[in-house]
């Protein structure tokens, strides 16, 4: 098999999806998505879009301005029709599908080059927007688990993750974002596009939105909870609703090699898990753990990990049953911040950790040999794939 490495991976600043706050409210998700594709030509103008074999999109709610996102953005953005266009539904792993569809398109030799993506604007297309849900399924489940906010209460309920830890989490991931957006970590992956301020001043939006720096745990403490009367899962402890888009462009390393390309981590394998929709958050649990036997690791080996922080609840839940933390802040988990503070653009997300996790490989964690990204997904998938430094 050929072996698939990433040659760059870039994003738009992730932005609030609210149509009077958000910095990208007068951007549609397509034109978010252009710009990062048009960003990776410019960076990379050895690459010429003619020579991409596919793009694969992944997006979670694929209706009205998302609908077919994949190849309606690459064809308008100009981007030849010759090459084809794939979009991915798989919730909230969508991204990260969409990253493993192409790394294993190239290491199967059906391609060379390949751009993976993802892209949601929670604003604009809605969680659960045109949703018809299958008659047996609603008989199965009760359609009362199966919202994203009540699926974190029960996780925080059977794995036993009280709010003072899920806040703590929220805490720290604030705290670490601030921390790597003021030392320009993020510089390297997000694209500067034009947005707009509360007051419709328009100026370059070049960092994440949902970083607070008023961040306080008594504050957190006193928040609602709302999805269960006297629950334990906040806004503070949620992933808030989000905009952006996220692409790597992947390669074959012999392609790369012959085009003089740089690069540093390669695809090392990749498990989805299918676990009870109505405790979805914990599907990284079981993806993880398929992935490590499958590879002949263990938990001790990955250096780096990035976990999707949908909710404080569910992550804590993923990293404590995996034994690779008990509480924040972490060692070496999200270490650039997580979804908490830097916003979980649903089908962008699983892209997008991958991307900065190719940024912390290359730079504060250059001596792990091993990364791994992973997140959950909405009724029930977990997604975890593994990154590898290239020895040259
Ligand atoms: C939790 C949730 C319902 C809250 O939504 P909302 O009511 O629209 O709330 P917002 O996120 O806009 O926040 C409400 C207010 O609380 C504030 N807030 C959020 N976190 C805060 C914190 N840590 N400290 C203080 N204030 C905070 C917000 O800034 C906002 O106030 P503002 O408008 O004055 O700025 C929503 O974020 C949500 O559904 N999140 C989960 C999304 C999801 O399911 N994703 C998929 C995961 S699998």
């Amino acid at each position: 098999m050929k072996e698939c490495v990433v040659i760059d991976g870039v994003r738009s600043a992730n932005t609030r999806a609210h149509k009077d706050k958000g910095w990208f409210r007068n951007l549609r998700p397509d034109g978010l998505l252009i710009q990062v594709y048009k960003a990776l030509f410019e960076r990379n103008p050895k690459v010429r879009p003619e020579e991409v074999e596919a793009v694969f999109c992944g997006s979670a709610n694929q209706a009205g301005m998302q609908n077919d996102i994949a190849r309606l953005s690459w064809l308008a953005g100009g981007f030849p029709e010759s090459v084809a266009s794939n979009g991915i539904n798989q919730q909230c792993p969508s991204g990260m599908s969409a990253t493993e569809h192409a790394a294993r398109a190239i290491m199967c030799g059906e391609g060379d080059i390949y751009i993976a993506s993802g892209v949601e604007d929670m604003e604009k297309v809605p969680m659960g927007f045109a949703m018809d849900f299958p008659p047996k399924f609603m008989e199965r489940y009760n359609l009362m688990d199966i919202p994203m906010g009540n699926t974190a209460e029960k996780v925080a309920e059977l794995w036993n993750i009280s709010r003072e830890d899920a806040e703590q989490m929220a805490f720290w991931s604030h705290k670490k974002a601030a921390a790597a957006r003021d030392a320009g970590k993020f510089s390297n992956e997000i694209v500067p596009i034009e947005g707009e301020k509360e007051d419709g001043t328009k100026f370059m939006v070049t960092n994440d939105q949902w970083i607070r720096e008023d961040i306080s745990l008594e504050q957190m403490a006193g928040m609602k909870t709302p999805f269960k009367e006297n629950g334990v899962v906040s806004a503070a402890a949620s992933s808030p609703l989000t905009a952006g888009a996220a692409a790597l462009l992947l390669m074959s390393r012999g392609k790369a090699d012959e085009l003089g390309l740089d690069y540093h981590i390669k695809y090392a394998g990749g498990a989805m898990a299918g676990c009870d929709p109505t405790v979805m958050g914990v599907g990284p649990i079981y993806a993880a753990r398929k992935l490590l036997k499958r590879a002949g690791l263990t938990v001790k080996d990955i250096g780096v990990w990035e976990l999707n922080e949908a909710f404080g609840s569910q992550a804590l839940a993923c990293l404590r049953e995996l034994e690779i933390a008990r509480n924040a802040p972490f060692d070496n988990v999200n270490v650039w911040g997580g979804a908490l503070a830097l916003g979980h653009p649903l089908g962008e997300s699983g892209c997008r950790i991958i991307v900065t996790l190719n940024n912390i490989m290359k730079t504060d964690f250059k001596d792990a040999k091993y990364g791994v990204a992973m997140l959950c997904g909405g009724f029930g998938n977990g997604n975890a794939t593994l990154w590898q430094q290239v020895e040259k």
